[in-house]
């Protein structure tokens, strides 16, 4: 499975031509490593609505054909600038062609009303990968690593608006998941943190495969 950053806590997985992208926020965005026209994906996972994560779905999901899987509030609102939604909510798991997503909850705002944010976890051709979102720390997510033990946790680290560098140390503890990647942090001054310092303090705590990727870097797993 090859993982892209694409800057913020847009991600691109990729496998067997196969591509699937998680909150791609592109436009506007000062980390974006790639434009909304070049990405070739199926899958256009949102996990919520404010729009450093809504972000391009909807353009892309409607120059690609791609589907957009997220809570049914969010899927509505794509639904209603014509994209093809795919609506779920917490504590649903579907089949893909690629696997399975499953949604679990996320501690933020949805951005719009009504909604949830949420997080995934897709199993995608066997490896089992934990979005998170936007997120405050919560204990269930040692429950979420016991669910589907985790390939990969993709974790916010920037602090404001989501977990900081040490909420986000301890839930990997909870997740125990084998490699982690921060993300959510430096697009601006306000999420400003240090992955390194985030790498020594989860490594000083337990042996993980701690990978920091700038934008546009892809990793193998
Ligand atoms: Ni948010
Ligand atoms: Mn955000």
């Amino acid at each position: 499975m090859k993982v892209t950053f694409l800057g913020h806590a847009a991600f691109l997985l990729e496998e067997k031509g196969v591509g699937l992208v998680f909150d791609p926020f592109l436009t506007g965005n000062p980390q974006a490593a790639a434009k909304p026209e070049d990405l070739k994906v199926g899958y256009v996972l949102v996990s919520h609505a404010h729009h450093d994560h809504l972000g391009d779905a909807v353009d892309i999901a409607r120059r690609q054909g791609a589907v957009i899987v997220s809570t049914a509030e969010v899927a509505g609102l794509c639904s209603k600038q014509g994209a093809k939604t795919a609506a779920m909510h917490i504590g649903g798991k579907n089949p893909f062609e690629f696997g399975t997503i499953r949604i679990v909850q996320a501690f933020h705002g949805a951005g719009v009303e009504g909604g949830h944010a949420c997080g995934f976890v897709v199993n995608f051709f066997g490896k089992n990968v934990y979005f998170a979102g936007d997120t405050g720390l919560f204990g269930d997510m040692e429950l979420i690593g016991r669910l589907e033990p985790l390939d990969l946790a993709l974790l916010p680290i920037g602090g404001n608006y989501t977990m900081g560098i040490d909420d986000a140390v301890l839930a990997v503890e909870m997740l125990r998941p084998k490699a982690v990647i921060p993300m959510h942090y430096n697009t601006w001054p306000v999420i400003k943190a240090d992955p390194e310092e985030f790498k020594r303090k989860v490594l000083a705590r337990q042996k993980v495969d701690v990978r920091i990727l700038t934008p546009g870097q892809s990793t193998d797993f």
